[in-house]
């Protein structure tokens, strides 16, 4: 670091090697454990700009249980594409990444990947179905059902976990607002659904309006918020999550 600049929040590491060092002599057995992590740093740049070049020294000094929070009101630069990092919010008035050291792929939460792209599948299928005035009820409760229990999943047992470890509810309540928005219009999939079928009193093209409009207002919400979930929260909890000699997280 360089003379006279400090982390916003510093918590000090007795005994740090750097990551060379690590990886050649950890002292831990199994090389897993070096993959959970255990602190965050906070590198607050909501108020001063930061520069690449002490980026660079500070991922030096990280550990394999640490992360580095970086928050931004402007997006990343270009130079910041280095080391191993996870995006967490991506504007537009705040930007967050945390940097951490690079790991295997640890398998965790693939179920809940699995049921994120389950679901786009029923969308398509669903319309389909529809369409040709096939009965769509069961499959249209198992899918409000599915994301249900997936919503509150998250809301109950990754969302705390992530506010625990980041010391701060930002990421989350990002997420949180995005369920609300997919709450709010799921409820109307039955109808939409029933106004596809042929049995309805809509035009053709009034019928490729609806699914239009409801694509619009939540099929892309969903995508959208998928798409947020995977590229950094999902990766953070499993590597929070993974645990020596475990080798996979106990979804509840
Ligand atoms: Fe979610
Ligand atoms: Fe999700």
């Amino acid at each position: 670091m360089r003379p006279g600049r400090r982390w916003a929040v510093l918590i000090p590491i007795k005994g740090r090697r750097n990551p060379a060092q690590q990886q050649q002599g950890s002292g831990h057995p199994d090389p897993e454990a070096k993959h959970v992590l255990t602190r965050c740093r906070h590198w607050d740049l909501r108020h001063e700009t930061g520069d690449s070049a002490e980026l660079s020294e500070n991922l030096l000094t990280i550990s394999h249980e640490e992360a580095l929070l970086v928050s931004r009101k402007t997006s990343f630069p270009e130079s910041w594409n280095q080391g191993s990092h996870l995006c967490l919010i991506d504007g537009p008035s705040l930007f967050m990444r945390v940097y951490l050291t690079p790991a295997t792929a640890l398998p965790g939460i693939e179920d809940r990947r699995q049921e994120h792209a389950e679901w786009l599948k029923q969308f398509a299928l669903l319309k389909n179905d529809a369409l040709q005035g096939l009965e769509t009820n069961p499959k249209t409760q198992a899918l409000l059902h599915s994301m249900e229990a997936h919503m509150q999943w998250e809301e109950t047992v990754l969302f705390p976990r992530l506010d625990q470890f980041l010391g701060t509810s930002r990421v989350t309540r990002e997420l949180g607002y995005e369920h609300q928005g997919i709450r709010r219009w799921l409820p109307q999939l039955p109808d939409v659904l029933d106004e596809l079928k042929p049995s309805s009193s809509l035009t053709v093209d009034a019928r490729r309006k609806v699914w239009e409009k409801f694509s619009l207002d939540l099929i892309h919400l969903i995508e959208h918020h998928i798409e947020h979930e995977e590229r950094g929260p999902y990766p953070l909890y499993e590597r929070l999550e993974a645990k020596e000699g475990k080798g996979r997280i106990q979804v509840q």
